[in-house]
């Protein structure tokens, strides 16, 4: 008799040490952590130190049609790296034609990439032509 009023107490100090953890369960702590916006001016570039912005962007939107080094091959067709090339289009063409794609393979990319990102892959295109940033 004794021993079990013992037992009983030990249990009660166990449980009601456990249960300070215990507090209310609340939607949020079911809820997802928030979604990141991912800008690519500031991915970390631990992986590739040498890419700059235009060749991070490049890299993502551009290089599976055009080629890694704008050379074109795959979807498209044109190299970029031809003098020819580089002077039958100005700079705001370029931006248009990303902005607006090229129907019916290229995306256009208004609503995928910031006025400056664009910018800096008019600059990007610019350096397979060899004119130096
Ligand atoms: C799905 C494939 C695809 C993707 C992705 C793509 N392009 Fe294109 N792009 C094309 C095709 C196809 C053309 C038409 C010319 C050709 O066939 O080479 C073109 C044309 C262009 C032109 C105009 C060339 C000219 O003189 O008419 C530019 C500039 C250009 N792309 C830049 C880019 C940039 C910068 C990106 C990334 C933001 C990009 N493209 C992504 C397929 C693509």
């Amino acid at each position: 008799m004794q021993l079990r009023i013992v037992i009983t107490c030990l249990l009660m100090a166990a449980c009601s040490n456990g249960s300070d953890d215990l507090r209310e369960w609340t939607p949020a702590d079911h809820a997802h952590p928030p979604e990141t916006e991912i800008d690519p001016n500031r991915v970390p570039q631990k992986d590739a130190p040498d890419l700059s912005v235009g060749e991070l962007l490049w890299m993502r939107n551009c290089a599976r049609c055009h080629g890694a080094d704008g050379r074109g091959g795959r979807e498209a067709a044109i190299s970029f790296a031809t003098a020819e090339w580089q002077g039958s289009v100005d700079d705001a063409t370029v931006a248009r034609t990303i902005a607006a794609g090229k129907p019916p393979t290229m995306p256009a990319f208004a609503d995928l990439l910031t006025p400056e990102q664009i910018q800096e892959l008019v600059k990007q295109v610019r350096k397979f032509g060899g004119r130096p940033e």
